[in-house]
């Protein structure tokens, strides 16, 4: 059958999740930088038992988040301080919230860390700005 018009055909990829780190590798409160398809990320276990994956360089001018101090659910840039929300990547400012990194859902199965990642970071919607 031939139909004319615009396509309303989908086009998605399934990429399956990932294992990024084993649970017993994580100290909870600090960071693990972890490197999946050429792209930098920073996991966290937190004092609860849940993990964080956010990307793992600051958008001021790249330093290294895993590096970073955790407090009240935030993780501040050891570079010069710019403090991101390790649930939703948003900067956390004097002045409220303002965007900022990408954070990824993560879990943990069997003791392993799970993250649903991008098949090319690249490729995506770059996020607020
Ligand atoms: S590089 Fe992160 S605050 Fe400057």
């Amino acid at each position: 059958m031939h139909v004319s018009g615009p396509s309303t055909e989908r086009h998605t990829t399934f990429v399956p999740p990932v294992v990024i780190a084993r649970v017993d590798q994580l100290r909870a409160g600090v960071g693990r930088p972890v490197r999946v398809r050429f792209w930098d990320y920073a996991v966290w276990l937190l004092e609860d038992g849940t993990v964080r994956v956010i990307d793992g360089t600051c958008g001021h001018i790249g330093g290294p988040l895993a590096g970073g101090a955790v407090q009240d659910g935030c993780v501040t840039c050891p570079w010069h301080g710019w403090a991101y929300d390790l649930a939703t990547g948003e900067r956390a400012t004097a002045l409220g919230r303002a965007p900022g990194v990408r954070a990824y859902l993560a879990w943990v199965k069997d003791g392993d860390v799970w993250a649903d990642l991008p098949a090319d970071p690249l490729a995506r919607d770059p996020g607020p700005a």
